[in-house]
């Protein structure tokens, strides 16, 4: 399989965890979230070339944590779809086939394993949509009435986690990205823009301790995933860990 591109967008400011810098330069075990994101992907995919979006006034970022051979720097934009589509055009600009595959993975997901990104990326590689790693939800779901109360408790029945990385080949997103930005449609997500073209991408099922880092009690969490991921406490056994 030809490596794929990947495309981390990391540009944020981290305004939900409050903390004095965006928090992918917070310190997880004596690294930072950056850092062990990209460790991850590039443990992974030692070959493939990288797009990471970063903020044109960042003063944290130093280029020692980027393990990869083939990297390129590119602006960020207002929206998280705004990086993701600069990164797009950056790929486009090196060349890449529009079939080219494309793992986009939030840089505030550092507990990503191995062998869900070698799962997601073997079947977005066999997939004429594409897919996301995704967890079904395990807690009971309500709906608020606006006013503090519950309106109703909802299915949990075929209702999923959406994570990344997400893969589509570059020119299924590269139409669905510009689609979503012309109609002024809010996606947090590839897949919801890639949804809005009609086609259904392929939910694999992932570790549901891929958590994204976002408010601050997530930190200590995700410190303590990265610390039992390593020492083995925690079981890599798919069906233990779902
Ligand atoms: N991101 C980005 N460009 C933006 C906004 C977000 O590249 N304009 C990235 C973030 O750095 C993060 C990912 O998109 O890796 C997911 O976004 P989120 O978790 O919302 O991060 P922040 O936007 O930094 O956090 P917040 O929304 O709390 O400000
Ligand atoms: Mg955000």
């Amino acid at each position: 399989m030809t490596p794929p591109w990947l495309v981390v967008p990391a540009a944020g400011c981290g305004r939900r965890m409050g903390a004095d810098r965006p928090k992918q330069y917070l310190t997880l075990e004596g690294r930072t979230v950056l850092a062990h994101t990209l460790m991850r992907l590039h443990a992974a995919f030692p070959e493939a070339r990288l797009c990471l979006c970063l903020d044109g006034e960042d003063r944290h970022f130093d280029s020692a944590w980027v393990p990869f051979r083939d990297w390129r720097r590119v602006d960020g934009g207002v929206e998280r779809v705004d990086s993701v589509i600069n990164a797009l055009e950056a790929i486009v600009a090196e060349g890449a086939d529009e079939q080219a595959i494309v793992l986009v993975h939030d840089v505030a997901r550092p507990c990503v394993a191995a062998d869900d990104l070698a799962r997601l990326f073997a079947v977005v590689n066999d997939d004429p949509v594409g897919g996301l790693l995704a967890a079904p939800v395990a807690d009971t779901m309500k709906r608020d009435d606006g006013a503090g109360r519950v309106a109703r408790t909802e299915a949990r029945a075929g209702l999923w986690h959406a994570l990344t990385p997400q893969g589509f080949r570059l020119g299924v997103l590269r139409r669905a990205l510009a689609r979503a930005r012309a109609d002024g449609v809010a996606v947090t997500d590839e897949a919801s823009a890639v949804e809005a073209l009609g086609l259904s991408p392929r939910l694999v099922p992932g570790r549901r301790d891929n958590l994204k880092i976002t408010h601050p009690e997530d930190l200590a969490l995700a410190g303590q995933i990265l610390a039992a991921q390593v020492s083995g406490a925690i079981p890599t056994d798919d069906e233990e860990c779902r």
